[in-house]
C-alpha cells in the first residue's frame, strides 16, 4: 500500500500523526522532568531533565507552529468532528491544547529574554546574553507558565481518557484514524462523506 503523507477524511496521513505522536513523547518527558524534580528534588536524573527544559520546550514550540502550519493546509481533507455537543467539545478541547502549546512555552521565553541571561538551544544562539534587564517580561511566566502547564496536563489525561472512551466503550474508528491501519470498528466514526450537509 502506498504511503499516505497527507490527511483523508478517514484517517490522519503519515505528517499529522508522526507531530501527534512526537510531541506526546516529547510533552510526556517534560512533565517527568518536572514532575521527578518537584517529588524529589535535585538529583542526577532530575538534573538532566531540568538541562534540558528549556531546550525541549523551544523544540515542541517550533513543532506545534509546522503543526498548526500542516493542520491548516490539510484542513478541508482530515477527518471532521461530528457536528453535536460532544464533536464540538473534541474541536474546542483540541483547540485548547494547541493554544496552550503555543503559550506555555512563548511565556517561558519571554522571561528568559528579558533576563539578559542569553539562551543558546542546540548550539544555535536564540538570545544574546545582555547587559539589560527586563522585570516585566518575568511577571506573566512567573504567574502563568507552571501553573498553565499543569492545565495542559489535565486537559491531556481529559484527551487520552476521550480517545478510550471511543475505542473500548463507543467502539468506534476514532483512535484508528490516529493510531493503526483502518478500523476495524463495530461502529465507523462519522467521516465527512456521512455529516450532515
Ligand atoms: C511545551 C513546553 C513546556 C512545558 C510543557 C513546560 C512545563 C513545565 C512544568 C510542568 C513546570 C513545573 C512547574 C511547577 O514547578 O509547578 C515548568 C517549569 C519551568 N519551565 Fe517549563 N515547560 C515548557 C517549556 C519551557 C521553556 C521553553 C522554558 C525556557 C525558555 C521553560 C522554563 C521553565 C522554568 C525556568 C521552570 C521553573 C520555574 C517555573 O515554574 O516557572 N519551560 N515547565
Ligand atoms: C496516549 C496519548 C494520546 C492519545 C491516545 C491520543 C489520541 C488522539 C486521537 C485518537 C486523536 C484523533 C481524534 C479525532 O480524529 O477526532 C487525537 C487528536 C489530537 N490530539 Fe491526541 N492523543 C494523545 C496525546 C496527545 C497529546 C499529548 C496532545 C498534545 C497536547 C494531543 C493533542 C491532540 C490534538 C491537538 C489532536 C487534533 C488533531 C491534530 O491537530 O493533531 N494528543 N489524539
Amino acid at each position: 500500500m502506498a504511503l499516505q503523507w497527507r490527511d483523508t477524511s478517514e484517517r490522519y496521513g503519515i505528517v499529522s500523526r508522526g507531530l501527534h505522536w512526537g510531541m506526546a513523547v516529547l510533552l510526556a518527558l517534560q512533565f517527568l522532568g518536572m514532575g521527578l524534580k518537584l517529588a524529589v528534588g535535585r538529583t542526577p536524573l532530575t538534573s538532566f531533565f531540568v538541562s534540558n527544559h528549556a531546550p525541549l520546550g523551544v523544540l515542541l514550540l517550533v513543532l506545534c507552529v509546522l503543526r498548526i502550519g500542516w493542520g491548516l493546509a490539510n484542513a478541508r481533507r482530515r477527518p471532521r468532528q461530528r457536528r453535536d455537543l460532544l464533536g464540538r467539545l473534541a474541536l474546542a478541547g483540541h483547540g485548547a491544547l494547541y493554544l496552550l502549546m503555543l503559550l506555555v512555552p512563548t511565556l517561558a521565553l519571554l522571561r528568559l529574554y528579558g533576563s539578559g541571561r542569553g539562551f543558546r538551544p542546540y548550539g544555535i544562539e536564540l538570545i544574546a546574553p545582555s547587559e539589560r534587564k527586563l522585570e516585566w517580561t518575568e511577571l506573566p511566566a512567573e504567574l502563568l507558565h507552571g501553573e498553565l502547564a499543569w492545565v495542559m496536563l489535565a486537559l491531556i489525561a481529559g484527551h487520552v481518557a476521550m480517545a478510550l472512551l471511543h475505542r473500548f466503550w463507543w467502539r468506534d474508528g476514532v483512535l484508528a484514524r490516529m493510531w493503526g491501519g483502518r478500523a476495524r470498528a463495530r461502529r465507523p466514526a462519522a467521516s465527512a462523506d456521512e455529516m450532515p450537509a
